[in-house]
């Protein structure tokens, strides 16, 4: 088919308000997809959409990945809204920084209902809509990219509850590859060090915003999935700091 007169793909990115999943939203309107933002607060989605180039549609959603009614709500908002869903960027986390034996059972629970227990019932929503989607474009198929972290790969003291939710969301994506990757389907999970975003302001003090990572570097790795064909399968895509030392956050 003639690339202009292409369909317009779509793409739902939680965790758009702020941080990676902000700058990721950016990145995709300027390549033409149409968006729904999703975040637990209103206000900074709508602020993200104003700043939003490109010729697709946005559409803004609240909705708290703890809540599981409320990620269902949200793909079928997205599905109502577009009725298709060539991309689920699953960006929404959270952390909590402590010795392991003192995180406390709040924290834990937050960490493991956004980080793990949401994502798993988000792509399950989203499984008929990816299928669908896939089937009708077979050679672009139809792509969810989980930011993971790098702790969900190697140890980092202080972030054992928080890297366990990771290296299960990093587990969570291979099942799913190897699942419905005959549908087309394939799962990524993105594993970076430190990004310099609201959620490391606390580690400035010893480490400098210059020396983290930039929340483009992490865009433009999923920018790159959404030009390869469905055949390439990405299990995980680490991406480490410069320095002495390759495998530390
Ligand atoms: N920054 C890093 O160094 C780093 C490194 C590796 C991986 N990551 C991962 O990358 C992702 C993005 O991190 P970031 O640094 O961009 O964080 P951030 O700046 O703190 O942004 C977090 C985003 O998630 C949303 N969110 C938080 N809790 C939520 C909930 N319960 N329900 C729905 N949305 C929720 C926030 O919006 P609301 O507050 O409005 O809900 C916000 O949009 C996270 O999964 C994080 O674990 C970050």
């Amino acid at each position: 088919m003639d690339k202009d007169r292409q369909p317009r793909r779509a793409a739902l990115v939680t965790g758009a308000s702020r941080g990676i999943g902000r700058e990721i939203a950016l990145r995709l309107a300027s390549e033409g997809f149409d968006l729904t933002l999703a975040a637990r607060s209103p206000a900074p989605l709508t602020d993200v959409a104003a700043d939003l180039g490109g010729p697709g549609a946005v559409h803004t959603r609240a909705a708290d990945m703890s809540d599981s009614r409320q990620v269902r709500e949200l793909v079928h908002a997205h599905d109502e809204r577009f009725g298709r869903l060539d991309l689920l960027v699953i960006g929404a986390g959270v952390g909590v920084s402590r010795p392991m034996g003192e995180i406390d059972q709040k924290g834990l629970d937050l960490m493991l209902d956004v980080n793990l227990r949401g994502p798993i019932t988000l792509v399950q929503e989203s499984l008929p809509l990816l299928r669908a989607t896939a089937s009708a474009d077979p050679d672009r198929g139809a792509r969810i990219v989980a930011i993971a972290s790098l702790s969900g790969v190697v140890s980092e003291p202080g972030l054992a509850a928080y890297g366990a939710t990771k290296a299960g969301l990093i587990s969570f994506c291979e099942s799913v590859t190897i699942e419905e990757s005959a549908r087309h389907v394939s799962a990524t999970a993105i594993s970076p060090g430190y990004v310099d975003t609201d959620m490391t302001a606390w580690k400035r003090g010893e480490l400098h915003p210059a020396d983290m990572l930039a929340v483009g570097d992490i865009a433009e790795l999923v920018l790159a999935l959404t030009r390869m064909s469905a055949v390439a399968t990405v299990p995980n895509i680490a991406v480490t700091r410069s320095g002495d030392r390759i495998w530390r956050a």
